[in-house]
């Protein structure tokens, strides 16, 4: 018999089912929706990024049909071939508008934008200063850049100073946070960030994936919120979350964007979006300045479900947004808090290593503005019951 070359995956896998890492896929068997069924089960859904409802709205789901209708699937290129359409370049004039910049370029997720735009900007003689708890797709991207890759703790501006005055002079140098930090739920250090990034001539670059759609004027993000316009020279924004559809972007200056368009790898090696994904997007931009009624209703639903998982006396970290953690410590007890919500009918994933520390493993909320008062009753209820069976509370 053939030897199996992949034999130790076997091994990789039994070490995760020892760690109570190992999960199966929950599966969807309805609409993504605040109230849905996953795995056969009608259950309130707190696991999506899907913070306004807009994967089903239906102004997106019209224009979506329509483009379909009009210009097909898909593409059939990548952009810098012959796969950009009107409906591309009028998106990315939409996002720059926006986010208050000279241009935008889409990128085909927002992994591919971070990732993407890291890479592109930096070479080996050059380093990045990331935040520890930065997105998995911004680490990627320092990496495949070669630059050197100086981490500083959590929202530590202090630390991250004291990198920079130790930096050589020579080479670019690009400071980078989160905007939301998607696990913990707390705002990056945005504003001292910038500070230091101006004090000693860094490139600022802000990835806003969960801040867009949900903090700032009209959901415009981070930037906007902390009133930073100019001041920060690369946003990274997703389509894929409060945008309710797929794909990211990058919104700076115009050299940044043409550069990109040039160097940005996945913009040039990957197919672009298929036209009904753009113009749902270009839809959900008119959704957020024609409904901010949204926005505040998310923000009003946060309260009340982070107020009543506090009150509880869950530990729920140092979340400012409508992510909010319930944070377990073990791994295989977030799981099992996870599993034992799930059969009670509420869905909110456990998450542990290697997407958060060994022992920060957790149980992630996310509550979006279609939630119910009742479903965030309900919710409460049921993590009131399962959390004292498990001596969390
Ligand atoms: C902070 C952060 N950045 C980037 C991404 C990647 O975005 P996308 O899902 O659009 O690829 C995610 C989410 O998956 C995220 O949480």
């Amino acid at each position: 018999m053939r030897h199996d070359p992949l034999a130790f995956l076997g091994d990789e896998l039994g070490g995760l089912k020892a760690q109570g890492l190992y999960r199966h896929l929950r599966v969807l068997d309805d609409e993504q929706a605040a109230r849905t069924r996953v795995d056969g089960r009608s259950v309130v859904n707190l696991s999506s990024n899907n913070y306004l409802g807009l994967t089903t709205h239906p102004a997106l789901k019209k224009k979506a049909l329509a483009a379909l209708e009009q210009f097909g699937v898909g593409t059939g290129s990548v952009r810098t071939i012959a796969g950009t359409m009107q409906i591309h370049v009028e998106l990315e004039r939409r996002l720059a508008e926006f986010k208050k910049t000279e241009a935008a370029v889409v990128f085909q997720s927002g992994f591919a934008a971070n990732a993407g735009t890291v890479a592109a900007l930096l070479t080996k003689d050059d380093f990045v200063i990331s935040d520890e708890l930065n997105h998995a797709s911004i680490i990627d991207g320092a990496r495949l850049s070669r630059a050197s890759i100086k981490v500083f703790p959590h929202r530590n501006v202090k630390a991250a100073a004291e990198i920079v005055r130790d930096l050589p002079k020579a080479g670019r140098k690009l400071l980078i946070t989160d905007g939301v930090f998607s696990m913990d739920g707390d705002l990056g250090a945005l504003p001292a960030l910038c500070d230091v990034a101006e004090e000693h001539g860094l490139i600022m670059m802000v990835d806003d994936a969960h801040a867009s759609g949900v903090f700032g004027e009209n959901g415009r993000g981070t930037v906007d919120h902390f009133g930073l316009h100019g001041r920060v020279d690369v946003q990274v924004g997703t389509l894929s979350k409060a945008i309710g559809a797929l794909g990211g972007y990058v919104a700076g200056n115009r050299n940044l964007i043409d550069f990109l368009q040039h160097r940005g790898r996945p913009f040039l090696f990957s197919t672009s979006h298929p036209p009904s994904v753009t113009a749902t997007c270009l839809a959900a931009l008119d959704v957020l300045a024609e409904e901010p009624q949204l926005i505040q209703t998310l923000w009003r639903n946060t309260k009340v479900f982070k107020d009543g998982l506090r009150a509880l006396g869950f530990n729920t970290g140092a979340s400012e947004s409508p992510i909010t953690p319930i944070i377990v410590g073990d791994a295989g007890k977030a799981m099992q808090l996870s599993d034992r919500l799930f059969v009670e009918g509420v869905f909110a994933q456990g998450i542990g290593f290697p997407t958060v520390a060994r022992d920060k493993a957790r149980v992630r909320t996310i509550v979006t503005a279609t939630h119910t008062q009742a479903d965030l009753q309900f919710a409460l209820d049921i993590f009131a019951r399962v959390g004292r069976e498990l001596d969390l509370i």
